[in-house]
């Protein structure tokens, strides 16, 4: 089964061709980061934009990378959401073209199952058995039940605020680091102390499978202010590589310890991490400690697949297709802003 899968629920336009859910044939990433860095954020609008321009470049692309003609698709995979919707209907409307076109069949992917694909495919093995999965991103911060790879994950808790990345984001911006912030605070981070400062950490009650972020981000606000706010960072008691470590460890602590509550609660042998966040340094070093520790099998996409892309979104679809079929009344497929 070869599907062509499309990605454009944000702010990356992307097309990739996966071949059984497993192996990559293509993978075409077209990133707006230049577009949207001015602004320290996505830009809803800008965002369509770009990719009304670039959608069809990848699509072609992906084609021409795999060795293969569009007649050789068996069917195709898209995003339907969640994401913003300007930019979901640019690849659900260029899905539906060459579906109607082509006579190809589509299938509608959730684009946070998209995500836990991720893990999978470069491993080329599924999970045995009940997962959880932790999904944290630049929209959103949750965790998921995974009976096995052919069930639809169940939600368990998710961030009552701020998303894992959207903090970052949000930090670096205060910290006039530059965007994405993700990136740019776990490069900082390398040379900084994470104990520091003391950074609150929202755990919302000993049972909560819920995530809140805004907190540590006054908290950060706050501890800038003290001191004269950012203009003023070079004269600061604490390095700004401190500060970065400081409060990214706060977000991973938090993280760790609610995946670590999630598994016991399902008794989950298998833990999946995935999403933009899942490509932190210091994250991925403390879910391998803590897989050791507590004796899970872990399953964290390589760093070029854990921000977004469409082999994911390929990935997924062929499960969706085996769970559900394709999709019917397909010119009548909605976007979805919200799906959990
Ligand atoms: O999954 P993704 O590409 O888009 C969404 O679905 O939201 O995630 C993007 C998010 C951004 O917030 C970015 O700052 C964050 O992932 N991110 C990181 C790192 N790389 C990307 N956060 C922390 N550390 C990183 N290395
Ligand atoms: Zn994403």
């Amino acid at each position: 089964m070869i599907i062509l899968g499309i990605e454009s629920s944000c702010d990356e336009t992307a097309a990739a061709i996966v071949k059984n859910g497993l192996e990559i044939l293509s993978n075409v990433v077209s990133s707006q980061i230049a577009v949207h860095s001015p602004f320290g954020g996505v830009v809803p609008e800008l965002a369509s934009r770009k990719h009304v321009e670039a959608i069809l470049v990848v699509i072609d692309r992906a084609l021409k990378d795999a060795l293969l003609q569009i007649d050789d698709i068996d069917a195709i995979a898209v995003t339907r959401g969640p994401g913003l919707i300007g930019s979901l209907l640019v690849g659900l409307s260029a899905a539906k073209a060459l579906s109607y076109s082509l006579n190809k069949p589509i299938i509608d992917v959730n684009h946070l199952e998209g995500h836990i694909h991720a893990a999978f495919i470069c491993e080329g093995k599924y999970p045995k058995g009940p997962s959880v999965c932790l999904v944290v991103s630049g929209g959103h911060s949750a965790l998921y039940y995974l009976k096995s790879v052919e069930n639809r994950p169940e939600f368990l808790g998710g961030t009552l605020d701020d998303a894992a990345g959207e903090a970052f984001d949000k930090v670096a911006k205060l910290l006039k680091l530059g965007y994405p912030g993700g990136v740019i605070i776990d490069k900082l981070s390398e040379k900084g102390n994470p104990q520091a400062i003391d950074f609150p950490r929202a755990f919302l009650g000993k049972e909560s499978l819920d995530f809140s972020f805004s907190g540590l981000k006054t908290a950060v606000v706050n501890f800038v202010k003290k001191y004269g706010g950012p203009e003023q960072i070079e004269s600061f008691p604490v390095k700004i590589e401190d500060i970065a470590a400081s409060f990214q460890e706060a977000v991973v602590d938090v993280l760790v310890q609610k995946t670590r509550l999630a598994a016991k609660r399902h008794k989950a042998k298998n833990v999946i991490v995935v999403g933009g966040v899942a490509a932190n340094r210091r994250l991925r070093e403390r879910f391998v400690e803590a897989a050791t520790f507590e004796g899970w099998q872990l399953f964290i996409p390589p760093i070029h697949l854990c921000t977004d892309n469409a082999a994911m979104i390929a990935a997924a679809g062929y499960f969706v297709w085996k769970r559900k079929g394709f999709c019917r009344n397909t010119l009548e497929l909605d976007a979805l802003s919200r799906w959990l």
